[in-house]
């Protein structure tokens, strides 16, 4: 298999989420261009609609219009997340500032995720949770006028951070959260800056909201998502020959440590052209096929890599020797319990994973990869393995490669787009 051409990847899901969030608080007409169209973005768009804010269709190609209207209105139904947490974190931040009830709930996915993680701290602030399991969706939520806050979070997380600098920033109150280990994606910051909120991180790792800006219109074009991008970089290492350009990528700090990780294993990735984008840094990646060797992935990279570790340990099983990836336990409360998953499917194609409590760790082989994938109707699993049925020789049939469509539309013509079978 070749790689070869030029691609686009959709729209960055963190900043489409965010954009269409603040856009619909915002009192006034926002245009978004390049926003993700993904079943997670419509969740978004869907539940803003009923909490009153006009959001155009999500159409591939096409400016989203939004049209909000400085505050929600409460919603006459439950606010069905589906598949996504980062839609329902986020919004019970926002919601925590609203003196109404609302209902949130979500697929069989989100409904086994962690919230008590946002719930205890928005609680201090103020708010009021009721649920069957108060760690758990559905949950309805009572807000109002919050207490300012400085929280210490348990895990490093971004819907987790921006749940707090969100309830902060709508309600007006000041709030400091700091991560434990490594910093997770810092989007909602860069947009509250942009909003005129003061955002500063102090010497000892305090991230400080001043509410001294406010919801405005936005007009923003989102980047490329390194996160769907890294799928495309990994096809073009496991190819035999070619490059690939993948142009107009997010390239945020906090969203690229899979690319530091790749160039420890030997890939060649190129970042080329990087300029400011709506205030997101962005570039043309450039990625090779390329001889990989096993790494050490340590606990301050992973919130930078999050999202790109199942794609990483499928590579992983094609380098020589072992990876180890450390406290990576957040990995069991994604969409699926990946961590399980990214294992079970390695050791069914014949390569060898363990996942013992919060460590990774992947033998190497150079066998072809041949069994079935059970993806548990989670993305980024289906799309891992998908490009691990690159590899010389493979045979690897993914249960459900349609769940891709939560971020990335299309991603399997995207990959027969960029790929060509050498005889
Ligand atoms: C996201 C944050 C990450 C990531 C998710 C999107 C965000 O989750 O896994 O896909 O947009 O804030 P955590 O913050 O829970 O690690």
């Amino acid at each position: 298999m070749r790689v070869g051409g030029s691609v686009q990847v959709p729209g960055d899901k963190s900043i489409t989420h965010r954009a269409l969030l603040l856009a619909a608080l915002a009192p006034g007409t926002s245009r978004i261009r390049g926003a993700l169209t993904s079943l997670d973005a419509r969740s978004s768009a869907r539940v803003l609609r009923q909490l009153g804010a006009d959001v155009g269709a999500l159409r591939t190609g096409h400016e989203v219009m939004i049209r909000g209207h400085g505050r929600f209105q409460r919603p006459t139904s439950a606010l069905h997340c589906s598949n996504s947490g980062t839609t329902a974190r986020l919004l019970l931040g926002l919601l925590a500032a609203h003196p109404f009830q609302a209902a949130l709930t979500g697929d069989a996915s989100l409904r086994r995720r962690p919230m008590r993680r946002v719930t205890e701290p928005l609680s201090l602030m103020g708010a009021i949770f009721e649920g069957r399991d108060p760690d758990r969706l559905p949950l309805v939520v009572r807000g109002g006028a919050l207490k300012p806050l400085d929280w210490e979070l348990p895990v490093s997380s971004a819907q987790l951070k921006s749940a707090l600098l969100l309830a902060g920033a709508a309600s007006g109150v000041p709030v400091g959260v700091r991560e434990p280990a490594g910093l997770s994606r810092d989007h909602t910051e860069r947009m509250l800056r942009a909003l005129g909120f003061s955002v500063r991180t102090t010497d000892d790792g305090w991230i400080r909201l001043t509410p001294d800006g406010a919801f405005q219109p936005l007009d923003l074009e989102v980047p490329g998502d390194p996160s769907s991008a890294a799928f495309l970089v990994g096809a073009a290492i496991l190819a035999e020959g070619g490059d690939l350009r993948i142009a107009g990528v997010g390239v945020n700090p906090t969203r690229t440590g899979f690319l530091s990780v790749l160039r420890r294993m030997g890939a060649r990735v190129q970042v080329e052209g990087e300029h400011d984008r709506c205030g997101e840094p962005t570039a043309d990646l450039i990625a090779a096929p390329a001889t990989l060797t096993g790494t050490e992935v340590h606990p301050g990279e992973v919130p930078g890599l999050i999202d790109e570790i199942p794609l990483l340990a499928v590579l992983a099983s094609r380098a020589s020797g072992t990876t180890i990836f450390r406290e990576v336990g957040e990995l069991r409360v994604k969409e699926s319990d990946r961590l399980a998953l990214i294992a079970d499917n390695l050791n069914a194609v014949g390569a060898k994973a363990v996942a013992r409590e919060n460590t990774l760790l992947v033998e190497g082989t150079g066998l072809a990869p041949r069994g079935n994938v059970i993806t548990d109707g989670d993305h980024r699993i289906a799309m891992a393995f998908a490009v691990l049925g690159l590899a010389p020789g493979a045979d690897v049939r993914v249960d459900d490669l349609a769940c891709a469509a939560v971020s990335f539309p299309r991603f399997p013509e995207t990959l027969q787009h960029i790929t060509r079978r050498t005889r």
